[in-house]
């Protein structure tokens, strides 16, 4: 892919126009950033939707093998090792051409989750997130990061419901989804202006309200919130 911004073309530099949605298991990233893309696209804005693990091809084959299988299959650095991996080709391939083309980007989880995951709940110590983050992704940061909060035992009762096969994280058990809670209101509380802790144990369209409100604030947008539920 030719048109790809290079690291060395300075993505730091790119439009601040990357919100994050992040949160435990079950806190309904999945449906509220699909109900914001529709409300910036409603509204005219140009703009994509992506994921992690995965987020583009290359990023979504490692993606398969982090998802799937026996809870142990990999030990945290190596989850750690993989995530950037697959987040390394996400930025590449996805996410800086998409601002350097004035897109906006949204994104169901990036980096927190491995600050969360496998930096806190999985225990390998914050600092050597930041070490593998600086050497991966240097600088560039996202605009705004919106943590969906709610207790894990409600949340892990959504995923069940779910009965996908993509359940290895799920399956490392209450305890260790407990501190991934923790974790994200540990990291969110680090730096109020890019974070954003918003509670996720309430309808669907009420946490729509609460985004909605706090992007339109943040960003000086008029996105319009759902109607009801849709
Ligand atoms: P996701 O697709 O968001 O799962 P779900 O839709 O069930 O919430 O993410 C898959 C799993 O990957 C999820 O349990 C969290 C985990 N994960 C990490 O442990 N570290 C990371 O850096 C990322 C991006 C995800």
């Amino acid at each position: 892919m030719t048109s790809a911004i290079r690291p060395q073309h300075h993505p730091e530099q790119l439009p601040r126009r990357m919100i994050v949605i992040d949160g435990i298991d079950g806190s309904g990233k999945g449906v509220q950033s699909r109900h914001l893309l529709q409300a910036f696209i409603d509204a005219g804005e140009s703009t994509i939707l992506t994921r992690e693990p995965g987020g583009s091809p290359a990023a979504e084959d490692i993606r398969q093998l982090l998802v799937k299988g026996d809870p142990d299959k990999w030990d945290a650095m190596t989850e750690l090792l993989l995530m950037y991996a697959s987040r390394r080709t996400h930025l590449r391939d996805t996410i800086w051409p998409a601002l350097a083309a004035g897109k906006w980007v949204i994104s169901d989880r990036y980096a927190d989750s491995s600050r969360a995951f496998q930096g806190i709940a999985g225990k390998l110590g914050l600092q050597t997130v930041e070490q593998v983050h600086r050497l991966v992704v240097g600088d560039f940061e996202p605009a705004l990061v919106i943590i969906l909060d709610l207790p894990e035992t409600i949340a892990l009762e959504r995923t069940r419901a779910r009965g996908d096969d993509e359940d290895r994280f799920e399956n490392k058990g209450g305890d260790y989804h407990a501190r991934v809670r923790a974790a994200f209101r540990q990291i969110a509380a680090t730096d109020p202006t890019l974070y954003r802790v918003i509670d996720a144990n309430r309808e669907i369209s009420e946490v729509n309200a609460d985004i909605t409100q706090t992007i339109n604030t943040h960003f000086e947008l008029q996105l319009k919130a759902l109607q009801g539920s849709r």
